[in-house]
This record gives C-alpha cells, sequence and structure tokens, in this order.
C-alpha cells in the first residue's frame, strides 16, 4: 500500500492493525477500514449518528453536557495514559475525546478514534486530525487493532448503541495492553422504575445492560474492574488489565 497520502498519524497507526490495507481507502480524512459495507444501525437513534443532521447536533450538545454535568466527562487521568502512549477512543463521534486523548499522550504518543459513522468520521477528522490524532471506520465488535496495541480504551456513550455488547467489551480488552485501563460511559439510571427506564430506551433501540453487566464481561474477559456504579445519568465502569503497573 502506498502510504504517501496517508496523513501522519494513520501512517504510525499501520503498525497496529491486524492486516495491512490493502489500497489505501483514505476517505475524507480518515481511513475507511469497511469500505463499502453498511453494517444496518442499531436503531434510530443510531440512525440519527449517522446522518449529517444527527452529527452537526450531536457536537454541540455533548460539550454542552459535559460542560455543566462533570460525570458525563472522560476520566482523563484515571486512565493512566502514559506520556508517548497510544490511545484508543471507541465510537469516537465527533472525535472531541480522541483529541484531548492525543493532548494526553502529547506528540510522541497516538489517539485513535474508530467509528461506524461516516458523517462522524469526516467531522472528526475535518476539527481533529493531526500528528498524533487519527481516525478508522471500523466496527467496535471486530476491531482491525492487533491484541495488546494499546495503552488505554475508551468506550464512551456507545454501548448503548451496539447489539452485541459482549464482543464490543471483549475487543476493547483483547487490545489493551497489560497495565493498561479501559473506561466504559454510557446512559444509566439505577433510581426507582429503572425497569420501566430501561425498557423505554428499549424502544427508542438503546440497550441498557447497567454498570453491573459491564464489569462482569470486564471480569469475564481478563479485567480487573476498579471502579463501577451507577449514577444518573451515566453509569462508569474503569478496569485495568492485570499486568506490569505504569509509572
Ligand atoms: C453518542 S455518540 C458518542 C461519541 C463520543 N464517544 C462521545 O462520547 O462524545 C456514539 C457514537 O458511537 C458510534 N457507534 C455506534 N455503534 C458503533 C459500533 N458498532 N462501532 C463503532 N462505533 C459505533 C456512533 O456512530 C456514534 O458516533
Amino acid at each position: 500500500m502506498d502510504t504517501t497520502a496517508l496523513p501522519d498519524a494513520l501512517r504510525r497507526a499501520l503498525p497496529l492493525l491486524t492486516t495491512e490495507p490493502a489500497a489505501a481507502p483514505l476517505q475524507d480524512g480518515y481511513l475507511d477500514l469497511l469500505g463499502a459495507e453498511e453494517p444496518q444501525p442499531s436503531g434510530p437513534v443510531q440512525s440519527l449518528w449517522e446522518s449529517r443532521a444527527g452529527t452537526a447536533v450531536y457536537e454541540p450538545v455533548q460539550a454542552f453536557a459535559r460542560k455543566v454535568v462533570a460525570r458525563l466527562r472522560p476520566p482523563a487521568e484515571r486512565l493512566h495514559l502514559p506520556e508517548g502512549g497510544t490511545a484508543l477512543d471507541v465510537g469516537c463521534g465527533p472525535g472531541t475525546v480522541t483529541a484531548e486523548l492525543g493532548r494526553d499522550v502529547g506528540r510522541r504518543g497516538l489517539a485513535i478514534g474508530v467509528d461506524v459513522s461516516r458523517s462522524m468520521l469526516r467531522r472528526a477528522a475535518e476539527a481533529h486530525s493531526g500528528a498524533n490524532v487519527g481516525f478508522l471506520r471500523a466496527d467496535v465488535t471486530d476491531l482491525p487493532l492487533r491484541d495488546a496495541s494499546v495503552d488505554a480504551v475508551t468506550c464512551l456513550m456507545v454501548l448503548q448503541l451496539v447489539h452485541d455488547q459482549e464482543t464490543a467489551l471483549a475487543e476493547c480488552a483483547r487490545v489493551v495492553a497489560p497495565g493498561g485501563r479501559i473506561a466504559v460511559l454510557q446512559p444509566g439510571y439505577a433510581g426507582p422504575g429503572a425497569g420501566a427506564v430501561a425498557a423505554a430506551a428499549g424502544l427508542a433501540g438503546l440497550r441498557m445492560p447497567g454498570h453491573r453487566a459491564i464489569a462482569a464481561t470486564l471480569r469475564a474477559h481478563g479485567m480487573t474492574v476498579v471502579e463501577a456504579e451507577t449514577t444518573a445519568p451515566v453509569a462508569r465502569v474503569l478496569a485495568e488489565k492485570p499486568g506490569p503497573e505504569r509509572a
């Protein structure tokens, strides 16, 4: 594959991929590893995130929500990302969190955002691609990265949109290196009427597994759970792969 047209970060990401793409599937600044594959959206909300309108609305809404609700923010320093390390942001959407991870790992590090939505990726690549931030089109249930190839994974507000949540979490656990951390954040509510809330979310195609189920799945895939709780409006789980302690 001729890599000369690839942005720096994507060229640096190539050695982490399970298979080097035969041709250069560079599309609007991101590497499209799904090509013509069109996974069926998991429901109406995912259809929205695959549209230009939904993408345009999402970015300012998440920025505002994260400004006023601290619990929605990424757990930056709790990821224990080493300077010069590699971070993977699955379901990266417009790439704002990927860009923050890029700042956390510094110029020698690498932050890779992965999403299925072309519309989100176009916006992410346009706004945030750089020497150490790059974006791939791929599915969280079949990550194109080698085992133990990244130092941290973020999966923020994504799992509720994925049919096969166990495989998605297994993939996150597979690609994180020993000593590395996975942060999962998703809509969550555990108060009175939680069953009815989950049923209503289900009508919109959203699946809310809750922090206990997420933690159990991550444990089943070799992770040690550091923190798991639901405080509306989010469930959050932080897990670490046993291995060498990081400085
Ligand atoms: C609500 S947005 C969250 C974006 C970002 N993580 C954040 O916290 O701002 C959810 C994103 O997950 C993506 N997504 C949904 N299913 C996915 C899958 N199977 N693989 C990769 N990304 C997926 C959507 O396309 C969308 O961009």
